[in-house]
């Protein structure tokens, strides 16, 4: 599978999980920056972000660094001889280049093309709108502290900018986890006896490098 994977979410998680369950090795290929600027435009993280934070997700056996958005003849050549790769698994929205073509049309002309499902309500776009909610707070000038953060977490949560007429699909989240979602994401792991457990916390908005 391949992706760009900025600012890494759980539309991400859920494709790279439903990616390893299609086979027994997932190699997950990075798109470098500058092929993400001429697909789609800049990326707010920078490739060895996108690249540290893919690495830890537990369904990924390898990283692959520096590959074309485009899969071409000569790259999948590669994949598949090099690599060993039996398919290429994408989710089942459009990948378009920017001339309007099919960024995956050679694997799907060779059968070794695999959709799974996109997860709905979550994207990178999604994510972008939500902070572009927060920049007023960012720029608040009231010397008061309490002030600055509750300005910020009303715009942080979208609140401010609905009152405004703003965007609901930007500043409200449409995630809807279920009981089989969550099972689906957990590693099923219990501690052996003996076993030394630590408890980490945090918010861990925006999940990153
Ligand atoms: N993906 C997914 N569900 C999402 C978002 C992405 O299944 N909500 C999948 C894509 O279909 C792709 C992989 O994650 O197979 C990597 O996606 P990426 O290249 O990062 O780009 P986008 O599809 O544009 O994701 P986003 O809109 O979040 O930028």
């Amino acid at each position: 599978m391949d992706g760009c994977f900025d600012m890494f979410h759980y539309g991400h998680a859920n494709a790279i999980r439903q990616a390893r369950a299609c086979g027994d090795y997932l190699v997950l290929g990075v798109v470098p920056d500058e092929e993400v600027i001429m697909a789609k435009g800049p990326p707010v993280m920078n490739e060895d972000e996108r690249l540290c934070t893919v690495e830890a997700v537990r369904w990924v056996d390898e990283v692959m660094p520096g590959v074309p958005y485009e899969i071409t003849e000569e790259f999948m050549t590669e994949l598949f001889e090099k690599h060993k790769i039996d398919f290429i698994v994408h989710g089942d929205d459009p990948c378009l280049l920017p001339d309007g073509t099919d960024a995956y049309a050679a694997a799907k002309r060779v059968n070794r093309f695999v959709t799974i499902k996109r997860t709905e309500g979550v994207s990178s776009t999604d994510i972008v709108g939500r902070m572009l909610m927060c920049t007023r707070a960012s720029s608040c000038t009231s010397p008061n502290v309490s002030e600055q953060k509750t300005q910020l977490r009303t715009f942080s949560q979208g609140l401010e900018a609905l009152e405004e007429g703003g965007d609901e699909a930007t500043s409200v989240s449409h995630f809807l986890p279920t009981s089989r979602r969550f099972v689906q994401f957990s590693s099923g792991k219990k501690p052996a006896p003996g076993d030394k457990i630590v408890y980490l916390d945090g918010a861990f908005d925006m999940f990153h490098a």
